[in-house]
């Protein structure tokens, strides 16, 4: 028998790819073990985050990739995690906390705090540590949701630290200024008492803090997303027309303070309202859709019980929606904190002139040509997809030969937005989306 080596696992290995991040794990460097003797080889996968939706996915493949190899009797692949965070700056108010996530919605009453509080369990069942912080002065639901009653105990810094349920640490603003808070605080003032408050918790590690942020797209809502150090945000909503205008709007909030969009989660599906709206509308502004929670009474029934639906019964529907939500938020998070460290995945400099083909520098150093028709034709948005099928609808023909690009303007932290000189202007395309149409000089 042949001695099996190092070099040829680690072979093996490029042949498995984690579908998020559009790499193989020896390049992304999740092989953090390989322990061989004789026929039988160890490995140990360290991924991202242990919310990881595709786990399984990447054991298997992994597995059978290393069973490949000639020589190979037994293989033994372990799984880890070490969430990624990414350091947002003023760290030192929210230290020990890798990840820092809003949860917004544009308007009350969409099952925000219903959300924020399933996805944090469903995160925490997975292996991670999550806390919850309910920084809605306007309607501190999260200790009811949770059936805490207990009052943060203080710290010997006389830091409060947050009590426990279901494996999560929760602290509202309720708890430390009252239930009946001044609603009519203004942004300033918000900010401040969210900052001092952030300051006075003392939440040891988390991998994940999820922020349950006041409805609304106004000034508190825009002072609060920039005093918390944050790596992303979520947007729930419903998926009537008037809940998604009112979502997109947060959505460009967030934007415009270059926090990623992590996703749009729909809440309350398969009402009257119809289905996939929501979807559509995350696909036109660019953005992931992380999921659908179907509208069910039992969701009612454990808010009132203090016991979140997660917890109560973990295979009703509802519970499974949110299990592959949370699996999706953190693997968007990871993806978005990674790209964050590798600066060649954005551009440095959009190139445009006249009669010129489009260019795009990106921070590598690489340089991308593009053909500005072409370009149009991918189009992403929802005038251009068919949304169901994502298929190309726009009229090949109607489109000029010499059409070029008026304008491209960065959006968030992720793409760019661009207008062409037939007045069109509503597709976003992202950074990674803007690689693939592109061709490398
Ligand atoms: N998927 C759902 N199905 C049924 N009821 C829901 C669902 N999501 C939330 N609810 C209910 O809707 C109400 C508002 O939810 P809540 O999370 O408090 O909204 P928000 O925080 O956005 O104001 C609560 O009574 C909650 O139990
Ligand atoms: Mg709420």
């Amino acid at each position: 028998m042949p001695e099996v080596t190092k070099d040829q696992v680690l072979d093996a290995l490029r042949a498995v790819k984690d579908p998020d991040l559009g790499r193989d794990i020896v390049a992304c460097d999740f092989v953090k073990e390989v322990k061989i003797c004789e026929g039988t080889v160890g490995v140990t996968i360290e991924l991202t985050t242990p919310a990881c939706p595709v786990k399984e996915q990447l054991k298997s493949q992994a597995d059978q990739a290393i069973r490949g190899i000639a020589g190979v009797s037994h293989v033994d692949v372990t799984m880890t995690a070490q969430t990624v965070g990414r350091n947002v700056g003023a760290q030192d108010i929210l230290k020990g906390v890798k990840n820092c996530v809003a949860v917004g919605s544009g308007k009350g009453g969409v099952g925000k705090s219903t959300a924020t509080v399933n996805l944090a369990l469903a995160l925490a069942q997975s292996g991670a540590k999550v806390g919850i912080l309910d920084a809605d002065i306007y309607g501190p639901s999260v200790p009811g949701m949770l059936g805490i009653t207990d009052r943060p105990m203080a710290d010997d810094d006389g830091r409060a630290i947050p009590p426990m349920a279901f494996g999560i640490k929760a602290m509202s603003v309720g708890m430390l200024v009252g239930e009946d808070a001044p609603t009519i605080w203004r942004g300033p003032i918000a900010s401040r008492l969210l900052q001092q408050f952030l300051g006075a918790v003392n939440w040891g590690e988390l991998d994940y803090l999820l922020l349950d942020l006041p409805p609304g797209t106004g000034d508190i809502q825009l002072t609060l997303t920039q005093s918390a150090p944050l790596n992303g945000a979520v947007i729930v909503t419903t998926p009537q027309q008037v809940a998604m205008r009112i979502a997109k709007k947060g959505l460009k909030m967030f934007q415009q303070v270059n926090i990623p969009i992590l996703g749009l989660l729909e809440n309350m599906a398969g009402s009257v309202f119809g289905t996939n709206t929501t979807e559509k509308v995350a696909r036109e502004m660019g953005v992931p859709f992380l999921g659908s929670i179907p509208l069910d009474p039992k969701m009612v029934e454990s808010g009132d019980l203090g016991v979140p639906l997660v917890a109560l019964d973990k295979d009703a529907p509802g519970s499974k929606a949110f299990f592959e939500a949370a699996a999706k938020l953190a693997s968007q998070l990871s993806i978005s904190n990674l790209q964050e460290k590798s600066v060649q995945d954005r551009p440095k400099q959009v190139l445009l002139a006249e009669q010129r083909p489009p260019k795009i520098v990106w921070d590598d150093g690489s340089v991308m040509i593009y053909d500005a028709r072409k370009l149009r034709l991918a189009c992403p948005c929802a005038g251009c997809r068919d949304e169901m099928t994502n298929e190309r609808i726009v009229n090949e023909q109607q489109i000029p030969m010499n059409i070029a690009i008026a304008e491209a303007r960065p959006v968030g932290r992720y793409g760019l937005s661009i207008a062409f000189n037939d007045g069109h202007g509503s597709g976003i395309y992202t950074f990674n989306y803007l690689r693939e149409l592109g061709q490398k000089l």
